[in-house]
C-alpha cells in the first residue's frame, strides 16, 4: 500500500494463500507455520544411493534428490507419520505418559522436518524442471497429510487427556505440549461438530475472499496516458520502456514500479496527483465489498474460537498479546515522532514553494520532495558506492563481523553435494570450545527458474533426542545477486549489502539455536520477535568500522569506502525517517483497527486516521486505500505492525548493548546464550527482558531518529 513498497504486492499475488506451504522460511515472505509430527526412523530411500555426499554428520539433509527420490521420500514420510500417530492414538488411557504421548510426536517432528524440507525446497531452487515439479507435488501430498494429522480426533484426545493430568515436565516440554494442543484446537477440534463445520466453512470463505481480493488487484489493468512533457523528470530509459500510442502518448500502467518512478521523479505535481489518485482508487468498487465481507468472516471465526475480535485472535501467541497493546504502541511512537516529522515536513514544504509556488502540499508530493531534498543534503552516488562492494569482500566481511560478535567460527565445507554448481556450504563452530554448531548453504545468485526473493530456509532444526543423540541446525540462504554476461558476480548495491546482513542474521539466529525441541528453532519463534536479530545486525552496515572492512574499490580492492561516505551513509539512513515511519504506522494502524472493531467504516477511518498520523495531510482525494492493501489481506492481516515492532526493539538492543558499533564479544555471546539459544521455547518478551536486564523500550528508536535529524 505504501506507494514505494510494491515488491510485496507482487509476491503475495503469486503465492497460494490457501495452502500451508511447507518450507519453513523467513525473509520477504515471512515464515509459515509448519507443525509436522513424526518419529525417529531410519529413512531408506535417500540412503540407498551411497554415492551421495551430504554434510558430515548430518545424514538427513540430502539436497540434490532426483524427482523420483523426492516422491518416494514424500510417501515414506507420510506412511511413517501415519504409523506414529496410530501408535500414539492407541496408547491405553491408564498408561499415558510423556514417553509414549509427547516424545514420539516431538521426535517425529524433529526428524521429519529435514526430510520434508529436502522434498520441498527443490521446488524453489532446482535447475531441473522435472525436479521442481516433483517437489511441488510432494509438497501438496505432505501438506494434505499434515492437515489431516492436525484433525485427528483420536490423537487429540490422547494428547489432551495427557495434558490435563498436569504431569511435572520441563518448562520447554510443557511449552511444546501446549503447542501440540493448540495445533489441534486451531483446527476446531475442541468445538462441537456444528461449530467445527462453521469454522471449516469460514476458513474456506476467507481463503476464497482473500484470493479474490488479490486476484482483482492482479487483474487490474488500468493505465494512464501522458504526453512527454507531462512526464518531465523521468529518465529517458524509463520512458523508452513504456508503450506508446499512435498519437505519441506514453502508456503508464499502475504497477508499483511505474507508479513509484513517477512519484519519485516526475517534476509535475499534476501528473503525480493523477497517478496517485488512480493508484489509490484501484479496485475500489470490486474490493471494498470483498474486504468488508472478509473482515466480518474473520471476526466471526475469531468469536467461535473464543476471542472478542480477529485481531486478538491473531495476536494471542505473539509478544504484543493484544490489539489494545499494539494500538497503544503505534500511537505512542506516532506521537513521539510528530514533532520531528513537522520539522522534516517544513523542509519539504520550502522546497515545494521554491519549485512550484504556493500550491498546497499533498501526500502525493512526499516521495518527490524527499528525493529532491536528499539529493541536496547528501552527496551520495549509489552507482559509485556499488563499485566498492564485490561479493568476494562483503561476504567474508559479514562472516568476520559475526564471528567476532557471536564467538563463532565459519569454515567452508567442500566436496559435498549441492543442487547447483555455484552453491556453497559452510560449517559453523563455537570458537571457544570448537564444537560444531551447525551448517549453512548459500545460494546467492539469481538464475532462471529460481525462487525470486531473498530468504532463509531451515533445512534442519536443532533437537535433542531421548537416546542422547542430537541434531544440529542447517540453514539455507537464498539471495538474488546478479552475474554479468561473463558469469562474474556484479558488485552489490548498498541496499543489497544491508539485505545480505539481514538475511545472514537469520542464518546466525537459526544456527545458534539450542532448543531441545525442533519446534522452537530460531526461525519458528514468535513472528514479533523473529526479525529482531536480523534487524539488530543491520545496524552494523552503517558503522564506518564495518563499511571499511567489507568494501574495496573494484579496480583496487585495497581502497575501502572513504570516511566521508561512511559517515554520510549513517546520516542518510535516518533522513526523513520520521515521515517515513509515520507513513508506515498509518497503515499499521489502519490494519489493526479494521480487525479490532466490528463494522468499521473503512473510508471514514482512513479520512480521520490519515491527517491525524500524517501531521495534517489528508488522504489523496477520492482514494480509499482499503481497496488495494494486500498486506492486510494475506500474510500480515492484523499483524502489519510486526515489522516496525521488531525494528523498535532491535534499536533498543543495539543502543543499550552494542552502542559504539564495534563487535562486543561479551554482549554478543550473552545475546547468543540468552536470546538465540532458547529461541521459541520461551516467551520472547522474557528473553529480551533477561538480556537487557530491564523491560524493552521504544526510546532508542525515537532517539536515533531525533539525533540524526538535520
Ligand atoms: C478450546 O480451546 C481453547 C484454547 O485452549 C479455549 O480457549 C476454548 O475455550 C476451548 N473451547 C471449548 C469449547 O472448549
Ligand atoms: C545433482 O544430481 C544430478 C543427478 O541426479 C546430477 O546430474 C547433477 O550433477 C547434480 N548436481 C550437482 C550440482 O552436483
Ligand atoms: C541510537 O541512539 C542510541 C542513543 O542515542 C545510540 O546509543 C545508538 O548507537 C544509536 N543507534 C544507531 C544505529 O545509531
Ligand atoms: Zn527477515
Amino acid at each position: 500500500m505504501r506507494e514505494n513498497d510494491g515488491k510485496n504486492d507482487e509476491k503475495i499475488g503469486k503465492s497460494n494463500p490457501k495452502k500451508l506451504n511447507l518450507v519453513t522460511f523467513t525473509g520477504a515472505a515471512g515464515l509459515l507455520g509448519l507443525a509436522v509430527s513424526f518419529a525417529v526412523f531410519a529413512y531408506k530411500s535417500h540412503k540407498q544411493k551411497s554415492n551421495k555426499r551430504g554434510l558430515p554428520g548430518c545424514d538427513s539433509v540430502c539436497v540434490n534428490l532426483s524427482a523420483k527420490e523426492i516422491l518416494d521420500l514424500a510417501d515414506e514420510i507420510i506412511s511413517k507419520s501415519i504409523r506414529v500417530h496410530d501408535t500414539v492414538a492407541l496408547v491405553p488411557l491408564n498408561k499415558l505418559s510423556y514417553e509414549n504421548v509427547v516424545l514420539p510426536l516431538a521426535e517425529l517432528e524433529a526428524k521429519q522436518l529435514s526430510f520434508i524440507q529436502c522434498c520441498v525446497f527443490p521446488k524453489m531452487l532446482s535447475p531441473y524442471d522435472n525436479v521442481r515439479k516433483a517437489s511441488a507435488e510432494a509438497e501438496q501430498r505432505i501438506d494434505a497429510h499434515i492437515l489431516s494429522c492436525r484433525k485427528r480426533e483420536d490423537v487429540y484426545r490422547i494428547v489432551k487427556i495427557y495434558a490435563s493430568k498436569g504431569e511435572s515436565i520441563s518448562p520447554e516440554a510443557k511449552c511444546y505440549l501446549q503447542c501440540l494442543v493448540r495445533d489441534f484446537e486451531d483446527n476446531g477440534l475442541n468445538l462441537t461438530a456444528r461449530k467445527r463445520e462453521e469454522v471449516e466453512r469460514l476458513a474456506n470463505e476467507i481463503d476464497e475472499l482473500s484470493s479474490r481480493y488479490v486476484q482483482n488487484l492482479n487483474e487490474d489493468s488500468s493505465c494512464l496516458f501522458f504526453m512527454e512533457a507531462e512526464l518531465d523528470g523521468l529518465p529517458v530509459e524509463f520512458l523508452q520502456s513504456l508503450e506508446r500510442t499512435q498519437n505519441k502518448e506514453f502508456k503508464l500502467t499502475l504497477e508499483s514500479r511505474h507508479v513509484a518512478a513517477v512519484l519519485e521523479l516526475c517534476k509535475l505535481a499534476k501528473t503525480r496527483k493523477t497517478v496517485s489518485m488512480a493508484y489509490g482508487k484501484r479496485c475500489g468498487d470490486a474490493n471494498i465489498p470483498v474486504l468488508r465481507k472478509l473482515v466480518q468472516s474473520r471476526h466471526r471465526l475469531a468469536r467461535i474460537l473464543g476471542y472478542a475480535h480477529f485481531a486478538d485472535y491473531a495476536l494471542d501467541h505473539r509478544m504484543s498479546k493484544t490489539s489494545a497493546r499494539v494500538i497503544r504502541f503505534l500511537e505512542d511512537i506516532s506521537s513521539s515522532l510528530t514533532e520531528l516529522a513537522i520539522r522534516e515536513f517544513s523542509i519539504l514544504e520550502d522546497l515545494k514553494r521554491k519549485e512550484e509556488g504556493e500550491l498546497p502540499f499533498g501526500v502525493e508530493d512526499l516521495l518527490y520532495y524527499i528525493k529532491r531534498a536528499e539529493e541536496m543534503q547528501f552527496d551520495l552516488d549509489f552507482g559509485d558506492i556499488r563499485q566498492y562492494f564485490p561479493v568476494s569482500l562483503v561476504l567474508p566481511g559479514i562472516f568476520k563481523i559475526c564471528q567476532d560478535l557471536f564467538g563463532i567460527k565459519i569454515e567452508e565445507v567442500t566436496e559435498i553435494d549441492v543442487w547447483y554448481y555455484d552453491v556453497q556450504a559452510f560449517a559453523v563452530f563455537d570458537s571457544g570450545s570448537g564444537k560444531l554448531l551447525g551448517y549453512f548453504y548459500l545460494d546467492m545468485f539469481a538464475r532462471e527458474g529460481k525462487f525470486s526473493h531473498s530468504c532463509v530456509v531451515a533445512l534442519q532444526n536443532n533437537a535433542l533426542f531421548s537416546n542422547g543423540a542430537c541434531q544440529i541446525p542447517v540453514a539455507l540462504l537464498i539471495a538474488q545477486f546478479a552475474k554479468d554476461g561473463g558469469g562474474e558476480a556484479v558488485p552489490l548495491g548498498f541496499s543489497e549489502v544491508v539485505n545480505l546482513f539481514h538475511e545472514f542474521g537469520h542464518v546466525v539466529q537459526h544456527i545458534c539455536n539450542r532448543a531441545s525441541f525442533a519446534r522452537f528453532s530460531g526461525l519458528r519463534v514468535d513472528p514479533d520477535f523473529r526479525e529482531i536479530p536480523s534487524q539488530l545486525l543491520e545496524n552494523w552496515c552503517y558503522e564506518s568500522f564495518t563499511l571499511k572492512l567489507i568494501s574495496g574499490y573494484r579496480q583496487d580492492i585495497t581502497k575501502p569506502l572513504v570516511d566521508e561516505v561512511c559517515k554520510t551513509l549513517k546520516r542518510w539512513r535516518y533522513s526523513f525517517s520520521a515521515l517515513k515511519s509515520l507513513q508506515e504506522i498509518l497503515y499499521c494502524l489502519f490494519d489493526q483497527k479494521i480487525y479490532s472493531d466490528n463494522d468499521v467504516d473503512f473510508l471514514q477511518l482512513i479520512k480521520i486516521l490519515h491527517p491525524k498520523v500524517m501531521i495534517g495531510l489528508p488522504v489523496v482525494e477520492g482514494t480509499n486505500p482499503a481497496s488495494c492493501f494486500p498486506r492486510a489481506i494475506i500474510g500480515s492481516e492484523a499483524t502489519c505492525y510486526s515489522r516496525i515492532w521488531s525494528e523498535v526493539f532491535a534499536a533498543d538492543i543495539f543502543a543499550s548493548k552494542f552502542g559504539d558499533g564495534h563487535p562486543n564479544l561479551y554482549a554478543g555471546i550473552q545475546f547468543r546464550d540468552k536470546v538465540l539459544a532458547p529461541g521459541g521455547g520461551k516467551e520472547a518478551m522474557e528473553l529480551l527482558t533477561s538480556f537487557l536486564e530491564r523491560e524493552p523500550s521504544t526510546q532508542a528508536f525515537i532517539d536515533n531518529r531525533t539525533n540524526y535529524s538535520l
